[in-house]
């Protein structure tokens, strides 16, 4: 990322939310599930697969982790009526991991049933460091209860994503690998970007070393071409690549094309803010947006 580009990061907090939230819109399918629906429907017709997230984060209540929770079992209600090819992805800080561990793992558990009974999945979405740990260990508490349609997210940036691999491999699990968007400082995180490029390539060999179905997250094109070399070894349902809703989408189509499963990560919910800041550090054209919408704004366009 540029100098300038830094700057915005930080400044990003201080944009009206109106800005932010044009700004993000093709990110997000929109406030309600049926928007989830229509955007599902048609990156299945056009032969991609979703992992439908219920926006939502850092919740303070064990009222609001129940809600979302609620709204899981409504999505997962809709994947199975419309007939999706589409499974779900959590952030546990919604389920309540801050609030209340135990409560947070019942309500992972009636998720994760849920989805076992429409025979579909529960990628655990991994958050910053602070959940690192206690999201290893419910899923971990999971899988031993005997439920095989969960799965993880390891992040390459961590130092840790190593050792957190080695020891999960036991359970075989399935691994989302992404580079980690989280601001971590230096003593537990790589900051450099061809330093977390060559750690994710190496938990990549490591997760096909363990024999693990690996879902290979990333926009990066020289990340995109490592991955697929590793991956040509594997027949074509055992492995995925994922992209995000509204990045690099003639990519995606392309990788499609050339017969790769790949699953578009389709947020929705009328809590975007937090989603929205982190998709927009990482829009290389971000600056410029940013500095656009504020002018306009200044001169009453906006
Ligand atoms: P990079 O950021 O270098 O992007 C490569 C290129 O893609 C850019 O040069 C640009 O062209 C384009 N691009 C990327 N982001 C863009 C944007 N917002 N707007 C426009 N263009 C953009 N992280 C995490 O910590 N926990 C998690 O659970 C997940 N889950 C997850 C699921 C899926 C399906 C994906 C694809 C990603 C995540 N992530 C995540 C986010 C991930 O860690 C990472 O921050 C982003 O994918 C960006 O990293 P890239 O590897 O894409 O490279």
């Amino acid at each position: 990322m540029r100098i300038l580009d830094h700057a915005v990061v930080r400044l990003l907090p201080l944009v009206p939310r109106a800005v932010v939230q044009r700004l993000s819109a093709p990110y997000i399918a929109g406030p309600e599930l049926a928007d989830a629906r229509s955007t599902v429907g048609a990156l299945n017709a056009a032969g991609q697969m979703a992992t439908i997230d219920v926006l939502g984060e850092e919740v303070t209540r064990v009222e609001e982790a129940e809600t979302i929770a609620a709204a899981y079992v409504d999505v997962l209600d809709a994947i199975g009526a419309d007939g999706l090819d589409a499974n779900v992805s959590v952030k546990l800080t919604g389920l309540g991991l801050k609030v209340d561990v135990d409560h947070c793992h019942h309500l992972l558990e009636r998720v994760v049933g849920e989805a076992a009974r429409r025979s579909t999945f529960v990628r655990i979405d991994m958050e910053d460091s602070t959940c690192t740990d206690d999201t290893l260990a419910l899923y971990r508490r999971l899988r031993e209860a005997g439920n095989d349609n969960v799965g993880i997210v390891l992040q390459a940036a961590l130092r840790r994503s190593l050792a957190d691999l080695a020891a999960v491999r036991d359970l075989r699990p399935s691994v989302r690998l992404c580079k980690g968007i989280y601001v971590e400082p230096p003593s537990i995180a790589f900051q450099e970007p061809d330093e977390i490029r060559r750690a994710f390539v190496a938990l990549l060999d490591a997760l096909l070393d363990a024999g693990c179905y690996p879902a290979v997250a990333t926009h990066d094109e020289w990340l995109l071409a490592e991955s697929l070399a590793r991956l040509a070894a594997l027949p074509a349902d055992g492995y995925e690549l994922q992209m995000l809703l509204g990045v690099r989408e003639a990519r995606a189509a392309e990788l499609v094309a050339a017969g790769h499963r790949l699953r578009v990560y389709v947020p929705f919910g009328r809590r975007w803010y937090e989603y929205s800041l982190r998709r927009l550090q990482e829009n290389p054209q971000m600056a410029s947006m940013v500095a656009r919408a504020t002018l306009a704004r200044l001169v009453g366009r906006g």
